[in-house]
């Protein structure tokens, strides 16, 4: 994984941190990945929809599962990196719970998504690409996400926000916050 060349930098971060990061060392989730793997067997081609399933459980592809996934498909690690790796809905670090993806696309850049981001990036403590240190949010800047009418947007999961000032921005990131915390 360490020299796996995607398109993206990958920051895999120390081992023991990714280990304190992620929950698969938990007898539960090491199961869970089992029956992922279980659904999908008999598929044609299920080394994708596997994937997918391992990043929607965990957020993100930890090392040990996708180990897990080659093991049981008989597959080389390298073929399963390689499908890991391709994907923009797949990450290779760990990601935290709320993925906030602030469009940088035309329609928002010049609507102000840029002071948008420096906001966010205050606000958060961390800049785009990153994970908060307590894994509630990853700041993600993407190319349009289809609502250019609002722009200018993000979505935090499957939210979406558009029209946006800083301050509004603040107090979305506050009640996601707040949320956690109760
Ligand atoms: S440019 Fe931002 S939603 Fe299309």
């Amino acid at each position: 994984m360490d020299a796996c060349p995607i398109r993206f930098e990958v920051q895999l971060p120390p081992e023991d941190e990714a280990r304190a990061r992620t929950a698969y060392a938990a007898a539960t989730d090491e199961a869970a990945v089992a029956d992922i793997i279980q659904r999908h067997r008999e598929e044609r081609g299920n080394l994708l929809p596997i994937l997918l399933a391992v990043n929607s459980h965990f957020n993100w592809l930890p090392q040990a599962a996708l180990e897990h996934v080659a093991q049981e498909l008989h597959l080389p690690l390298t073929e399963v990196l390689r499908v890991a790796s391709f994907y923009n809905a797949f990450s290779l670090a760990p990601r935290g719970k709320h993925i906030i993806s602030l469009c940088l696309g035309t329609g928002c850049f010049v609507k102000g998504s840029p002071r948008l981001l420096d906001q966010l990036e205050r606000r958060l403590g961390i800049k785009h690409g990153q994970t908060t240190a307590d894994m509630l949010f990853t700041l993600e800047v993407v190319r349009c996400i289809g609502c250019c009418a609002l722009a200018p947007a993000m979505r935090i999961g499957e939210d979406t926000f558009g029209r946006l000032t800083t301050g509004q921005a603040d107090k979305i990131i506050y009640s996601y916050t707040k949320a956690a915390s109760l």
